[in-house]
Order: structure tokens, then sequence, then C-alpha cells
């Protein structure tokens, strides 16, 4: 499986709101070939892009995200919260933020990011849109069973598994889920899990990486790409 080596973290890392489209414009800015995003189904099972169960952190929204409804979803502010000057920036859908990725020629790790109870719904809804997609893209989740709905839906999507520590059963964890990848905790890697995987000859890539000398240690060490908050630290042609 193909990896770019630098990944930016929730469309733009941490220089624009998360998750958004001025996210991705501004990826494609920095010259990333890779974006990482978060897919979550709002009440009428329309996929957003979002973090968070709840909306207060980064929108101007209150409650939860499976409460409300697409059309309302729309009119909240997701970019005021990160700075003033991108006031107005929606929280897009993921079929917007699929088509400019195609557009903008990134490829798109989409995180599939259930609310609570809704593991089987989002995989398969996430996989069924991202099937429809034109862009190159991975599907990535920590739900076993959001996987497992996706692969069902489509199942010529590579898939990567999310956990935080590598667990000692991480390779029957993969089979059961039908990934192709590991997607791990840069923080709690240790150097044997890291040689156990990579022996096995599974990609493996590590989040949240934002200091550029832990990035190229880890991508040193066999890593296949890092996600980070910090992109703007390489060079279009470094990435
Ligand atoms: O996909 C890697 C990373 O995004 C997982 O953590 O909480 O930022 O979605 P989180
Ligand atoms: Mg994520």
């Amino acid at each position: 499986m193909i990896y770019p080596r630098i990944i930016a973290h929730r469309c733009g890392g941490a220089l624009a709101p998360e998750n958004t489209l001025a996210g991705l414009r501004l990826a494609a800015r920095l010259g990333c070939r890779g974006v990482e995003f978060d897919a979550m189904l709002c009440a009428d099972g329309v996929p957003v892009l979002i973090h968070d169960e709840t909306l207060e952190r980064t929108t101007s929204g209150r409650g939860t995200v499976a409460a409300m409804s697409s059309a309302q979803l729309a009119q909240l502010d997701a970019g005021r919260r990160h700075h003033p000057a991108f006031a107005g920036e929606p929280a897009p859908t993921l079929d917007a933020a699929l088509r400019l990725c195609a557009e903008l020629g990134l490829w798109a790790n989409v995180e599939i990011k259930p609310s609570a109870g809704q593991e089987l719904a989002t995989g398969d809804v996430v996989a069924r849109h991202a099937a429809a997609a034109s862009g190159k893209l991975l599907l990535s989740s920590f739900s076993a069973q959001a996987l497992g709905a996706a692969a069902a839906e489509a199942p010529q999507l590579r898939r990567a598994l999310l956990v935080e520590a590598i667990p000692a059963d991480w390779r029957e964890r993969m089979l059961a889920s039908g990934a192709l990848a590991l997607h791990a905790s840069a923080r709690a890697l240790t150097a044997a899990a890291l040689r156990e995987v990579r022996d096995a000859g599974f990609p493996l890539a590590c989040y949240t990486v934002n200091r550029r000398d832990d990035a190229e240690r880890l991508l040193a060490l066999g890593v296949n790409a890092v996600i980070t908050d910090r992109p703007d630290l390489w060079t279009a042609s470094e990435m």
C-alpha cells in the first residue's frame, strides 16, 4: 500500500480549523499529498466531517452530532473557534470533502468515527460514500465493527485498524476486521511492537507526531507514514 510520508491530521493540521474544507485547501497549498479526517453520521444519516460527538468544542452549535440534521449542521460555524479569520467556515459533508480532495489531488485517510451505538451504520454509510468518490483513499477506524461494516459494503476499499498502543493480538484483530494496515499512537509505540509489525510486512502509520525530528526518526525506523498537526514543518518535495 502506498502512503504519503506525511499526512495532515484533521485536514490541515493545527493551521486551519480541523475537519474543514479550508483545512484541505491549506494542506494542498503547503504541498501535502495526504490528509486524514474524521467522518460521523448526523441525525438524517449524512456523513459529515467532525471529530467529537458533541458540537461545542469546534462549532457554534450545542448538543450532539447524532441529534442534528445535516441541514441544521450546515448552518453552524466550524471556523471561528479556531480563529475569527475562519468565521463562517462550515462543517462539510463527507461528499464535499472527498470531491475537494479529488480536485486538489489529495490522498485521503477517511477515519470512520461513529457516535456511540452507531458503529455499523457509520461503517456502512461512510464506505458507500467513499466508494462513490473518485480520489485515492483509505478507510480507518478504532471500531472493528465499523470496519467490518465498511468491508461488507465496499470490500474493494483498503482499510486500516486504528489502535492506541499496539495490542499483543494486533494480528488477530487486523484479520478479524479485514484491515491491511495498522495506525497506532506514536506515544505508545514500543520498538518491539514496531519491529513485529514491520517484520510481518504490514504498513504502519503513526499519529499524532508534531515534531519533525520525532517524525523523521519514526520514518527511518520503518514507519510508513506519520499523521501530523504540523505539515508546515516540511517542504512540498519532502512530503
Ligand atoms: O487517524 C489518526 C488520528 O486521527 C486518530 O485520533 O482522535 O485525532 O481522530 P483522533
Ligand atoms: Mg482522526
